[in-house]
């Protein structure tokens, strides 16, 4: 007989009661080329809380608010467009040691602590990014006091940070920076950043200050004195009433957003002339009014960015261990509560990420 695990599992999309605790669930066992990893820690996500719900569906044109679309046509409630099998345990975010190897696989990641890369390639082609699957999406997460991966799909880390800490970086971090290297910043940009208080818009605000870019966020008035200890160089409100006048004269070259909804029109219309628009979400709606205007009459370059080339973690694990980036860490749970992990996440009162252990 298999060896149980303690697990969070999905079994379906729906409300927060899809999810079932289990502590009979079947621990995997690592095949070729796989690492097995007990899990430290997983950070959440709003893939998580999107998948759940089926806000990906092409039907759905409101906000991320975590309640069920249940009208969603079932082929198409996930980021890439196409369904996913239940039960499935979710959890990009997972830390934790190599216990075990399967064949083939590297034997030096036995007794290591390692970061899974979010984006597992497909290894016969792995920069192919249309091959690239979620972990915790198309295949199981770190949920569970257990997860497997491909061994070439994970990361030793060198560092003194907990586990916790460490998984509040991999998908936000390698987000933010994917949306970074599309827009190609560096030093004489200004950058802002809507959602500053959150998972990839803080990374964007470190990852940015990190190319000695200037950095401009936007967050809730009662966020900004933790958004300050990020660092960036000035701070707005999350919806000013005009946000020209709140920028006072900040000539801002590119726009780094996770947020969209209503207030995206005026986002676009502060870009300086041949500035840039990287998107990587739209936590605020994904339906804007788009007046194609400023976009080519000022010289506009947009960017989408998702999946991101494996260099990318490979880059991040090298900020951490240099303390080029730090955690915000802004609460921990234990992985059985996790249903009530995801409801402060959605309610969005804190700062930085969340993290379940199990
Ligand atoms: N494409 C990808 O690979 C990828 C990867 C990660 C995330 N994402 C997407 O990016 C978006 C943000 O992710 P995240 O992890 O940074 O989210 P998060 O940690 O939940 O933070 C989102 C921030 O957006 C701000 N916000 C503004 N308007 C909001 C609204 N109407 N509802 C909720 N929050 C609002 C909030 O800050 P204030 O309260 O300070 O305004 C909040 O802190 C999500 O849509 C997510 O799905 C995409």
């Amino acid at each position: 007989m298999k060896r149980a695990m303690k697990a969070m599992v999905l079994t379906g999309h729906g409300g927060l009661d899809k999810y079932e605790w289990r502590e009979d669930w079947p621990r995997p066992e690592p095949g070729p080329m796989e690492a097995l990893i007990r899990v430290g820690a997983c950070g959440l996500n709003n893939t998580d809380v999107n998948t759940r719900t089926g806000w990906y569906s092409r039907t759905v044109t409101e906000a991320t608010t975590g309640d069920s679309h249940a009208e969603v046509d079932e082929t198409d409630p996930t980021w890439g467009g196409r369904p996913i099998r239940f039960p499935r345990i979710q959890g990009a975010d997972a830390v934790g040691e190599v216990v075990a190897v399967g064949a083939g696989a590297d034997s030096a990641l036995l007794g290591r602590r390692v970061m899974v890369d979010g984006w597992q390639r497909d290894w016969s082609d792995p920069e192919n990014l249309d091959k690239a699957r979620y972990f915790g999406s198309e295949i199981d997460g770190g949920f569970a006091e257990y997860a497997k991966c491909d061994a070439r799909s994970v990361a030793v880390v060198d560092s003194g940070l907990t586990d916790a800490e460490l998984a509040t970086f991999s998908c936000s971090y390698t987000t933010a920076e994917g949306m970074l290297n599309r827009a190609n910043v560096g030093a004489g940009d200004t950058v802002l950043v809507p959602g500053a208080s959150g998972g990839v818009g803080g990374a964007l605000v470190q990852l940015a200050r990190r190319r000695r870019a200037r950095v401009i966020a936007m967050a809730s008035e009662a966020k900004h004195a933790d958004v300050a200890r990020l660092g960036p160089d000035a701070i707005v409100p999350r919806a000013p009433k005009d946000l020209r006048d709140a920028l006072r004269g900040e000539r801002v070259t590119v726009v780094a957003d996770v947020v969209g909804g209503s207030g995206w029109p005026e986002l676009i219309d502060i870009l300086e002339r041949g500035g840039r628009y990287t998107c990587s979400g739209a936590i605020a709606g994904p339906i804007v009014r788009f007046d194609l205007r400023p976009f080519y009459l000022r010289d506009l370059t947009f960017t989408g960015s998702t999946v991101v080339p494996s260099h990318v973690l490979r880059d991040l694990v090298g900020y951490i261990e240099r303390g080029e980036v730090r955690p915000v860490l802004a609460a921990t749970w234990p992985l059985a509560e996790l249903r009530e992990a995801q409801r402060a996440f959605i309610d969005k009162r804190h700062v930085g990420n969340i993290v379940v252990v199990p």
